[in-house]
């Protein structure tokens, strides 16, 4: 079947694309207003998409009235942000930290979690968080109704326990965030499989 988007609504265009481009990481972006308020909120239009310098881009809509999400407004206006990731210890607390919370209060203390002081970036991190990416804004471009951020990762924060020799990450589980508003998978069925050269390839094929 052929399903031309500009004949669909908004609301069943945006199920079909977030149902097909799955699984999609989540980002747990910690960000400041100007007068100190920490907020946190997870975004999974998110993704990596540099590595020399290291770029990250998250998109953020707008609420239902229109008003700039509280993360869209702080990054933009501080120009830091911290990408946490999420594990599923950890899930309860991301859900919470979704609600739409005033811009005064404070998700983290409402999911019962705490910060910790970032190094090159305002915002604090998650204590909690098994690892953490600092950024620095490098340009945001409105999207339509969404604002397309793009972060550049100034310092990482990896837990010891998930890190081997040579910068093998090991052991990390992140969620994935499939059919909207509210499925996930866990990242822990995994299989690895080495790359085929092309001389392997035509050799197989003999
Ligand atoms: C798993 C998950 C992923 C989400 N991804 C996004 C997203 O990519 N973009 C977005 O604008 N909102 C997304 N949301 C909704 C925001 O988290 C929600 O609107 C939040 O209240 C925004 O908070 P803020 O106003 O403190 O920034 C997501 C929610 C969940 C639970």
């Amino acid at each position: 079947m052929q399903i031309d988007p500009a004949l669909q609504s908004y609301a069943n265009n945006y199920k079909l694309l977030t149902n097909l481009v799955v699984p999609r990481p989540i980002a747990w972006v910690t960000s400041q207003s100007l007068d100190g308020v920490v907020n946190l909120a997870p975004f999974s239009f998110f993704n990596a998409v540099g590595a020399d310098p290291l770029y990250i881009i998250i998109s953020v809509g707008q609420r239902d009235n229109g008003e700039s999400k509280d993360t869209a407004r702080n990054i933009l206006a501080g120009g830091e942000f911290v990408v946490n990731l999420v594990t599923e210890d950890l899930f309860s607390a991301m859900n919470i930290s979704a609600a739409d919370f005033p811009a005064d209060q404070s998700e983290l203390e409402a999911a019962n979690l705490h910060t910790a002081p970032s190094v090159r970036v305002k915002p604090p991190r998650v204590a909690e968080a098994q690892a953490s990416l600092e950024c620095k804004l490098f340009s945001a471009q409105p999207l339509g109704a969404n604002t397309l951020i793009i972060g550049e990762v100034v310092m990482f924060h990896v837990a010891d326990h998930l890190l081997g020799p040579r910068m093998h990450i090991n052991g990390f589980a992140p969620l994935g965030r499939l059919g909207s508003p509210s499925v996930y998978c866990r990242t822990t069925d995994r299989f690895d499989v080495a790359r085929v050269t092309y001389p392997q390839w035509r050799e197989g094929k003999k």
